[in-house]
């Protein structure tokens, strides 16, 4: 079709913060995510045999051909990646010509890969729901990074409810909104070491877990005496903080609930010292980030969030908190984040 004839889209894909619930999604336990005020965007003009997109902060350019096999996707470089495990999933009947810009840090945590994948796959046509979008996404992702994550980023990013955290149940795949008081303001500061998944121990850890299940069954359903009985030190410990974990983030959707925001703060922390000395994904980095926000008046929590290893704390405070916190006595950024609508195609034609 003359490029002047082709539909103009323009797609948008939220990041999410997890407030509580890491290392508890691919063995299909609980998480309680929420889509943030900050994500990804990809304008396309569609229409002919490829896709090409330049990004607004990276430098290299993607471009390929529809048809674009598995194989070709799993050894595409740099961020095109995304794009190419969404076109390889997807398989779209039609490429295009485009944009992509983000107001996400990039890989601090905050899911911009899975704001890029949910957000390409929308552009390129996907129209399924929310659920099958967030699938397709973790797919394409899988594909593209070669890291084998879970399902919560891609759900989180596809199914977000403004003013809402999701309680979801990564086995049954229900998403259950949970209002976020307004008597809580939820902050997200980055620890100064950036990470990447790729190359990191994430696959290690979810092994171990697997390891773990074979011997006491679905972690889901583990009791932490089942926990406790592992023979194997490192599984104990790593089966002790899924176990724990679950309970945890069942116990934060309730008190978040019912506004209790000083219990849903301790759960927090009690996440962060699991995360820390169960899982081993923390970082020296990360435990003075959260000690340093908890000792500021006003906030209820604070932990690591997201799989680790760097990236971003985020800290559950009453309003008015980041007003009294000094940005330059921080190693990083800090932002405000507010719980927002899942990802959607904002304007076509
Ligand atoms: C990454 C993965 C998620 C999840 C978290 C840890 O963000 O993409 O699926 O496993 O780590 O909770």
């Amino acid at each position: 079709m003359p490029a002047a004839d082709r539909e103009q889209v323009r797609a948008y894909a939220p990041g999410r913060v997890n407030l509580i619930g890491d290392h508890t999604d691919y063995t299909g336990g609980w998480v309680l995510p929420m889509a943030i005020d900050r994500g990804t965007t990809v304008e396309l003009r569609r229409g002919g045999s490829s896709v090409e997109l330049t990004s607004a902060s990276e430098p290299e350019e993607f471009r390929a051909p529809l048809g674009l096999s598995r194989e070709e996707a799993a050894s595409t470089a740099g961020w095109g990646r995304y794009v190419a495990g969404v076109m390889a999933v997807l398989r779209p009947s039609a490429g295009g010509t485009g944009t992509v810009s983000s107001d996400l840090p990039i890989g601090a945590g905050l899911s911009s890969s899975s704001s890029l994948t949910v957000a390409a796959a929308l552009a390129l046509g996907f129209g399924g729901s929310a659920l099958d979008l967030a699938r397709l996404g973790q797919q394409a992702e899988t594909l593209g990074s070669g890291v084998p994550g879970g399902i919560m980023d891609q759900l989180c990013s596809a199914a977000g409810v403004a003013g809402h955290a999701l309680l979801i149940d990564c086995t049954n795949l229900t998403v259950d909104p949970v209002p976020l008081p307004p008597e809580a303001e939820v902050l997200v500061a980055h620890c100064g070491r950036p990470r990447t998944l790729v190359g990191s121990p994430y696959a290690e850890r979810r092994a171990a877990c697997e390891a773990a299940a074979g011997q006491i069954g679905p972690l889901r359903d583990a009791s932490l005496a089942d926990a406790e009985s592992l023979a194997d030190r490192v599984l104990r410990r790593r089966a002790r903080h899924v176990v724990t974990e679950n309970t945890r983030v069942l116990a934060a959707a309730e008190a978040l609930g019912a506004a209790d925001l000083a219990a849903v703060g301790s759960l927090m922390s009690a996440s962060h010292a699991s995360l820390r000395d169960d899982f081993e994904v923390s970082t020296p980095e990360l435990d003075a980030l959260v000690m340093q926000l908890e000792a500021v008046r006003g906030v209820f929590g604070a932990r690591l969030t997201g799989a680790g290893f760097g990236g971003c704390v985020v800290a559950l405070a009453e309003p008015g908190t980041l007003a009294r916190i000094d940005p330059a006595s921080l190693p990083g950024p800090i932002w405000l984040v507010h719980p927002s609508p899942g990802a959607r195609v904002e304007g076509a034609g």
